[in-house]
């Protein structure tokens, strides 16, 4: 990179990529080489990098130049051998990773076993799932299907539109089928994973957050959304912190839900990692102890 970026939130000029900010653990880097179909580590590490570039040129935030994208976050959840019983039960169980990024939780799951076709990815920018299409070298392959859009939008999810079971019945039998929007899986899923995405928000729009997340879900028992972001740690009231506009502690966390209808399962851990960052990229070990909130809530 040339010329200096102004990275995004941390306002940071930025004119160099570090590409050893890249270390997958075995995992990763094993899950990489499948999907990529790039067994070299030396090739699969440049692979990686110059994506990285692309994706840093067109978003630059801290967690594209520390390469979390390249995490497996669903899997390290406590409730991810759960999710994927639940698609050996219920052939037609369908799972939204909602905020996706370039996608590579819903891949990871859909490795594990999880139907492509029953999987989808939502996110606010649809060029990152355009990069994840680079990055997995899957565009004619990959069967998860992505709605791009906010969340929050009428046009992404409409509270008062009914669910229309044709063309919910087309998604799930006729994997051609576009997803429009995500009225066609509104009260459907049997799954929605959503990591990193609630602490972007202050308290009334997590609150918003919450109900359309419910709305999507499923009515059968059991089904169940589950993620990770940061909370506010021990000890500390749950609000504003790390230029975050509301993090929780399990109990301000839990209000969220409505516990008549959802059992909620959440604890908070500390970690090494600032939004899912390498512990020793030390670039915010000046913010002390930082902890994150690993939630579920299930249909009771
Ligand atoms: C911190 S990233 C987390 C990405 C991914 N879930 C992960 O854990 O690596 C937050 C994501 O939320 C997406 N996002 C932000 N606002 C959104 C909205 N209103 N609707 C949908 N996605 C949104 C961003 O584009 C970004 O991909």
């Amino acid at each position: 990179m040339a010329v200096a970026i102004k990275e995004l939130h941390t306002g940071r000029e930025v004119t160099e990529l570090d590409p050893t900010a890249f270390r997958p653990n075995p995992d990763e880097l094993a899950f990489l080489q499948k999907e990529t179909g790039i067994e070299d580590r030396d090739e699969l590490v440049k692979h990686v990098v110059t994506t990285q570039q692309e994706v840093y040129r067109s978003r630059p935030y801290y967690c594209i130049r520390q390469f979390f994208f390249t995490r497996l976050q669903i899997a390290r959840h406590p409730e991810y051998d759960y999710v994927l019983s639940i698609a050996k039960t219920d052939k037609d169980a369908t799972f939204l990773d909602l905020a996706c990024c370039v996608g590579t939780d819903v891949r990871k799951l859909v490795a594990d076993g999880w139907p492509g076709h029953h999987a989808f990815a939502t996110d606010l920018h649809t060029d990152y799932w355009d990069f994840g299409h680079k990055l997995f070298r899957d565009k004619d392959r990959c069967q998860v299907r992505f709605l791009g859009g906010d969340f929050f939008a009428d046009d992404v999810l409409r509270i008062d539109e009914p669910l229309n079971t044709w063309t919910l019945y087309n998604l799930l039998f006729w994997p051609q089928t576009r997803l429009a929007n995500l009225n066609d899986l509104k009260g459907q899923l049997r799954a929605l994973f959503s990591c990193s995405f609630f602490h972007l928000f202050d308290l009334p729009t997590q609150q918003t957050l919450a109900d359309r997340v419910a709305l999507m879900l499923s009515k059968k028992p059991g089904s169940i959304a589950f993620g990770s972001h940061l909370s506010c740690g021990p000890g500390r009231e749950p609000g504003e912190l790390y230029g975050l506009p509301w993090l929780h502690n399990p109990q301000s966390w839990e209000r969220l839900w409505d516990r008549e209808k959802f059992e909620c399962r959440t604890e908070m851990r500390r970690t090494e990692e600032f939004l899912g960052g390498h512990p020793d990229s030390g670039e915010y070990k000046d913010l002390g102890e930082y902890y994150s909130l690993v939630w579920s809530v299930r249909r009771k």
